[in-house]
């Protein structure tokens, strides 16, 4: 893979090596919530079965061309990045694209993944397509992937708590497809969301764990 070709050329490469599992650990989870998120966002939309499923596929894959990626940018903030490293960054929803392409997923799982970025009002990327135009499931990719990111802790933050993270998305509102988004809201405040994310996870990831939890906890007190 030549994510790891970088390895070779560099000093302390067992602690890089490290860092490369960590980033691998992490985009790895990422895809399971992900997955696990537009997979029930879609069973709420009341779409088929067959849609629901293709959802869990792509939310899986929708970053698999971070891998292309130099660990250099891997994982860093984008408003850290200059331009050069930016322009590098948005590429990858068009790798994902390439690299599974060729492997016989459905063109809704492809199309889903390769419009990920692209936000409802036409300023995400790699098309800057806007509205009805961004296909159905990227549209759900869109706001699942946000949430995941927003209850995960990066490198240069901690992870935020559920509430926090749907207020921020508030604020961003214009990126999503409405009626998706008050879908989202729905299933978070539903009283099995804590079996569809929490009890699905790695138990590694306690940080989402607790969130989650923390959330259903006040949630319980205001009934
Ligand atoms: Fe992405």
């Amino acid at each position: 893979m030549e994510f790891f070709g970088n390895l070779h050329n560099c000093e302390s490469s067992e602690q890089l090596k490290r860092e490369v599992e960590n980033d691998l650990s992490d985009a790895i989870q990422h895809g399971m919530l992900v997955s696990i998120l537009a997979r029930r966002l879609a069973i709420e939309l009341d779409k088929s079965r067959e849609f629901c499923n293709d959802m869990a596929v792509a939310g899986l894959l929708h970053d698999i061309g971070k891998m292309k990626l130099s660990r250099y940018l891997y994982w860093r903030r984008e408003d850290a990045l200059d331009d050069e490293e930016m322009k590098y960054v948005r590429m990858h929803p068009t790798l994902s694209y390439e690299v599974l392409r060729t492997h016989g997923y459905s063109k809704r799982i492809l199309d889903a993944i390769y419009y990920h970025h692209e936000n409802f009002d036409g300023s995400g990327y790699p098309k800057n397509i806007k509205e009805y135009s961004i296909p159905e499931g990227a549209r759900i990719l869109r706001v699942c992937d946000v949430f995941a990111a927003l209850i995960s802790n990066r490198s240069y933050r901690s992870a935020f708590d559920v509430d926090t993270a749907m207020e921020l998305m508030i604020e961003e509102v214009k990126n999503f497809d409405m009626k998706i988004f008050l879908a989202f809201q729905r299933m978070v405040n539903a009283d099995d969301f804590i079996n569809v994310v929490y009890a699905s996870f790695l138990e590694k990831d306690e940080e989402i764990s607790n969130s989650i939890r923390k959330y259903l906890d006040s949630i319980d007190e205001i009934k």
